[in-house]
């Protein structure tokens, strides 16, 4: 892809641009100029959007500030309001209760308490919007507002909280007396009461917080993030990997709504003091985590729903530059560490073995529209990771390894725009998910629920006429006893859409409901397919 400087919109800010706008242009991708601009503006405008808008590539300190030079002025006038979301969004529900989560549940449902990370800097309409938000989902028990901003002090008056809604979650200010940038999630997560981690910026909203949430609790110790596919395709191109040196990492944001185990962040702070890190690039710490956890972080797609774009923005600095430099330069440490010693070190602090599952076993890749399932397939369309290896000699520039990538079959962003994962189950079946390669016998497609459901039919929708799947396909299911799939009986109805395909099915000891449900092909098949949605009895994505 052809991403260069003069794309960016980076010196001709006009005060109404925001994100949301280029978000649109995306989806609409009139031609290809204008899409690789709002690409890079995204990029560009989701790094800024974690560093301060003056001097984020500054290498002076902060003047220092006493706290008497403190003035409290009023919160700065709301350039955003919560009016401009959907009724959807303003009333979603977790299907998670508080009583899941006292001491006593805990001890005996598995259940994980949160505590949510968010820092504060200038958008405060969306920041309160976000606290409010986010008391809804009981498994957040605790929200910790780290604020940035020395200019404004804030109280948890101000966040206008119904304390009858609220009750079940603990929350604390802090003001600080420096902007500590990015650093600030991750000493604020360490000082977190629960095991593990929710961050989210005050730019976008997620509205997939039980469905993340699910997957998160299969495999809590990974980074589980959240982004817009353009950007899952972007981070695909972004993963490192050495096989003989036990590299196998990958790069996200964690703004747009992530989970990460405390250990990790702790280990984080470890490495960060061990490193000698400049204050400047401290304050980038974001470009670091993911990839010094030296694991894939488990990233979800899906279109992102848009907070207060404003007040994150810098005009004065090359930041496209500054991304690449600084992923580059956390990769090229992390190679050199590792080929140093074949052991984890009291140096280096990081983990040399790759935890499960690994990328070929990974399933979940994008929430439904509703929040209540995730899709799942076998089939990623992007290269393996380690079909790409990584040193820091032969490559010099993130650039060289994305060349690296888009050698070989990798999707375009134009295939990407039109079948990104999440357009299996955005509750329109004329959009779909496309396979990218012909499926193959032991592939699969499916959803997992967030909460169980007995169901006896499934229907897979697909954009054209399906006989010559019939014979093709084997479902099977998960009970709520055990992560097993069980292959179930199965027999095609008659269905009224000739580009439909229903199952009667049977599974064997699901009697109590069934947590997922997949499609396995049973044949190759020559060319690739469209898969548009799905139906379990009347339960619709
Ligand atoms: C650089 O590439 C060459 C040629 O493929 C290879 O022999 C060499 O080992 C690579 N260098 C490193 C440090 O991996």
């Amino acid at each position: 892809m052809a991403r260069s400087q003069d794309f960016l919109p980076l010196h001709s800010r006009s005060g109404n641009l925001s994100l949301s706008h280029y978000a649109r242009l995306l989806t609409s991708r009139r031609n290809l100029v204008k899409a690789v601009a709002a690409i890079a503006f995204i990029t560009i405008f989701m790094f800024l959007t974690r560093s301060s808008p003056k001097d984020s590539n500054s290498v002076l300190p902060d003047p220092a500030i006493s706290p008497d030079e403190i003035t409290n002025p009023p919160i700065v006038k709301p350039t955003w309001s919560k009016d401009s979301l959907g009724t959807d969004i303003l009333n979603r529900q977790s299907i998670f209760t508080p009583q899941m989560f006292t001491p006593d549940q805990l001890k005996h449902n598995g259940l994980k308490p949160v505590t949510a990370v968010l820092l504060g800097w200038k958008r405060f309409e969306s920041l309160k919007f976000i606290i409010q938000y986010l008391t809804r989902y009981p498994f957040i028990k605790e929200i910790i507002i780290w604020n940035n901003n020395v200019e404004t002090r804030l109280n948890i008056m101000d966040f206008d909280l119904d304390v009858s809604k609220s009750m079940h979650v603990e929350i604390k200010v802090f003001n600080s007396y420096e902007n500590l940038h990015d650093t600030a999630k991750y000493t604020t997560c360490s000082m977190a009461t629960y095991d593990y981690c929710y961050f989210q910026d005050d730019d976008w909203l997620n509205l997939y917080m039980d469905s993340m949430y699910t997957n998160f609790m299969r495999y809590p110790d990974l980074i589980h993030s959240n982004t817009m596919p353009i950007i899952h395709l972007e981070h695909k191109r972004w993963q490192f990997t050495n096989t003989e040196i036990n590299m196998h990492s990958g790069f996200t944001w964690l703004g747009c709504g992530s989970f990460a185990p405390r250990w990790k962040i702790q280990n984080f702070l470890a490495q960060l003091g061990s490193a000698g890190l400049g204050k400047d690039r401290l304050r980038l710490a974001d470009m670091y985590f993911s990839i010094w956890t030296n694991q894939y972080p488990w990233q979800l797609s899906n279109p992102l729903s848009p907070l207060d774009q404003n007040e994150g923005w810098s005009d004065s600095v090359d930041q496209w530059s500054i991304v690449y430099q600084n992923v580059y330069d956390a990769a090229s440490r992390l190679y050199s560490a590792l080929e140093a010693n074949a052991v984890l070190t009291r140096n280096d602090y990081f983990m040399r073995d790759e935890e499960e599952p690994k990328f070929e076993d990974r399933d979940v890749r994008a929430p439904c529209h509703n929040d209540k399932c995730l899709f799942i397939t076998s089939m990623e369309p992007f290269p393996n990771p380690d079909i790409v290896q990584f040193d820091n000699v032969n490559i010099t520039h993130v650039k060289d390894q994305e060349a690296a990538f888009n050698a070989l079959e990798f999707p375009s962003n134009d295939f990407w725009d039109k079948h990104a994962y999440h357009k299996a189950v955005d509750g329109d079946s004329t959009t779909c998910w496309n396979t990218y390669k012909a499926p193959m016998v032991g592939d699969n497609v499916g959803i997992r629920l967030v909460r169980k459901l007995k169901a006896n039919t499934f229907t897979i929708t697909l954009s054209k006429e399906s006989k010559f799947l019939e014979q093709a396909l084997a479902i099977s299911a998960i009970g709520v006893a055990n992560e097993e799939w069980i292959p179930c009986q199965s027999q095609l109805t008659h269905s009224n859409h000739n580009n439909q395909l229903t199952f009667n099915f049977n599974c064997p000891s699901t009697e109590a409901g069934i947590k997922g449900i997949r499609a396995s092909f049973t044949k190759d098949l020559s060319e690739p397919i469209d898969i548009c949605g799905f139906l379990l009895d009347d339960f619709a994505v």
